[in-house]
């Protein structure tokens, strides 16, 4: 049950790992966001061909690793061979994909706190959700700083459900629909997670009656930041870790 352990998330989530400064979704961009100071993380999740979670944004390989082509097309023992540093400096190159389990350990051992976004290759919504599920269960084992679990996509949030019902799910959204509070409540999500520019006081105040916290992503700029703080937000996702001093 998500109530007997703490809500996990700070206010300042790093997006991506650190944003911009290494090589998103690697571990070296988690050392990097921490080396800023913060201590929680978004990251993109899907799984390869044989079923392993690793970190990925995007559906091909192509522009964040040496790879080509659809990430779940490839097994996990052919990904972990590939370059996903290099694109981005030459500091980084070698830097490999980082599996779930990596990032587990490194989150565990420095007790850090992590929103997991269900990224899906293309068609395996629900399958993703039920292996993360499976996953989280053995990887975050007895800890009580536990993920939040966020997707675009219901399906994939209904997933995680069916096999690790007591995890808390949040509901992302890029676009307004008038649907999005009820959709929220029947995917039984203690959070929803807006493109900055969806939320306001108003939302923020109808989210927390209806027991849910309102986050954001990607807000870049303090003065956006400041204000939708004071509008009372329980958290937000930026890629500014180098600018935005979580240590307040
Ligand atoms: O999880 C929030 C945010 O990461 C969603 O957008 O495309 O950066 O994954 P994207
Ligand atoms: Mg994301």
């Amino acid at each position: 049950n998500p109530a007997s352990t703490p809500w996990p998330l700070p206010f300042w989530i790093a997006h991506r790992g650190a944003g911009r400064l290494a090589p998103e979704n690697t571990l070296a961009a988690f050392r990097a966001g921490a080396g800023f100071g913060y201590q929680a993380f978004e990251c993109d999740l899907k799984l390869s061909r044989d079923g392993v979670p690793f970190l990925l944004h995007d559906d091909d390989l192509d522009r964040t690793s040496s790879g080509h082509g659809p990430a779940g097309a490839l097994d996990w023992s052919q990904l972990s061979r590939l370059d996903a540093g290099g694109w981005h400096s030459l500091h980084h190159a070698g830097e490999p994909i980082a599996s779930l389990e990596a990032i587990a350990a490194f989150l565990i051992a420095n007790q850090l706190a992590i929103n997991i976004e269900l990224k899906p290759n293309p068609g395996q919504a629900r399958q993703t959700g039920e292996v993360l599920g499976r996953e989280v269960t053995r990887l975050w084992k007895g800890q009580r700083l536990r993920p939040v679990f966020s997707s675009f996509q219901p399906e994939a949030l209904e997933g995680l459900r069916s096999s690790a019902p007591d995890e808390r799910r949040a509901l992302l959204l890029d676009q307004h629909r008038d649907s999005w509070l009820t959709e929220a409540q029947a995917l039984g999500c203690c959070a929803v997670i807006t493109n900055y520019r969806l939320m306001d006081r108003a939302r923020i105040e109808t989210l927390h009656a209806a027991g849910m916290r309102a986050l954001v992503y990607t807000v870049n700029d303090e003065a956006t930041a400041q204000r939708l703080r004071a509008d009372g937000l329980d958290g937000l996702i930026t890629d500014a870790v180098d600018r935005l001093d979580p240590a307040r």
